[in-house]
């Protein structure tokens, strides 16, 4: 079996393409990719029935004008639309709730996640409770959705969760911080439209922590235990696109071919965390971020060359990560980090020593260190942190 992505798909001419591309083999969202796709929202909404959409966004995208180009679009074609732009990062079951609050009895229709992860999730997370009801927790692990649920499109902003392509959605407790993966096929997008343009107008700080997270998407998705031939197609050719584009986007930010090919391969990327998730990284990361409040991009993007060097004790994983990247790959991911301007240090972001045993507890119990090729347990957490410092 092979993932089916047409050669014109990986060519020069990403700016202008508006093929629909192989995402198949692992999801069912239909892609619309290339400059400009976001002003063929209407026809999509329209192709799924809706005419009263809740438009799902944080306040950062309202403020660049994104959403105002969005409503314009859904109202110049006598869509409704209902907004939510309270969004925040991490979102937490508080957040979606209060989505679900504002939009129940409004006859909405169709969803619309515009913005970075946090509002793809929250739109997904939302989804859940207004189709199903009950709370977030209900819907924790995978499939335990038992009503239909409303289409979903997705308009990423950023390249980087590849949540447009995932039918999970990460929704922090509010109470113990706990990152619960909430996923199931019908929460999946119908449509991810990826418009390369969306994204410059991000702040530069956005765009570095997003790229270096979509590249710790396809190294981590490449080596877990679930990982299969399919999963580590879409993971080599995300790394293979991000690599390749991510020091252009940084130095020009107004380079669109690398916009581009930053939002493919994130969208692949995730792709590859549908059926393979990830690993140590984001164990070793997600408690930095719930307890320093360190952001997602760099909390992983500095623990993962040391996860790397930990796997490759691992001849099965070191022979992956040779295929996946020619030379020395945490040694690599080490000039990313550099290029992303990102502390690899934990001392700089206000973590001490002291702090360890805390972190461990945490990591210990996040889900996505289960799928790490090599076991890790208290000791090798230990020794992940304090690599770190
Ligand atoms: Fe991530």
């Amino acid at each position: 079996m092979s993932i089916e992505i047409k050669a014109a798909d990986i060519c020069s001419d990403y700016c202008q393409s508006d093929q629909i591309i192989g995402f198949g083999a692992l999801t069912e969202t239909e892609v619309d990719f290339g400059v400009g796709s976001v002003s063929r929202l209407a026809d999509h909404v329209k192709s799924l029935g809706g005419k009263k959409v809740l438009l799902v966004t944080d306040p950062g995208i309202a403020e660049a004008g994104h959403m105002e180009w969005v409503m314009w679009i859904l109202k110049n074609q006598d869509i409704d639309v209902l907004t939510f732009t309270d969004v925040r990062e991490n979102p937490t079951t508080d957040d979606v709730s209060l989505c679900a609050k504002k939009s129940q009895d409004q006859s909405i229709d169709l969803i619309i996640g515009l913005g970075g992860g946090s509002s793809l999730d929250t739109a997904k997370g939302c989804n859940f409770l207004l189709t199903n009801g009950g709370e977030m927790k209900d819907y924790w692990g995978s499939g335990k959705a038992s009503q239909e649920m409303l289409p979903l499109i997705a308009i990423p902003t950023t390249a980087g969760t590849g949540s447009e392509c995932q039918s999970y959605a990460i929704i922090a407790d509010a109470e113990t911080h706990v990152k619960m993966a909430c996923g199931d096929k019908k929460a999946a997008a119908k449509i991810a439209i990826l418009d390369p343009e969306l994204t410059l107008t991000q702040p530069s700080n956005v765009t570095s922590h997003t790229g270096i997270d979509a590249i710790s998407h396809a190294i981590e998705t490449s080596v877990t235990t679930k990982r299969n031939d399919i999963s580590y197609q879409y993971s080599k050719l995300a790394f293979d696109l991000l690599n390749e584009s991510f020091e252009s986007e940084i130095k020009n930010p107004k380079d669109i071919e690398a916009r581009s090919k930053m939002m493919l391969g994130a969208a692949y990327a995730g792709t590859a965390i549908e059926s393979s998730m990830l690993g140590a990284a984001h164990a070793a990361a997600n408690p930095l971020t719930a307890q320093f409040d360190i952001i997602h991009g760099a909390a992983v993007g500095l623990m993962l060359p040391h996860v790397i060097q930990f796997n490759s004790e691992d001849s099965d994983t070191k022979r992956i990560y040779a295929d996946l990247f020619e030379g020395d790959l945490s040694g690599r991911v080490i000039d990313l980090l550099t290029i992303a301007g990102i502390s690899r240090e934990l001392s700089s972001y206000g973590v001490d020593k002291g702090n360890v045993p805390a972190l461990i507890k945490d990591a210990l119990s996040q889900w996505t260190g289960t799928f790490n090729p090599r076991t890790v347990g208290e000791d090798d957490f230990t020794y992940l942190y304090e690599s770190a410092f």
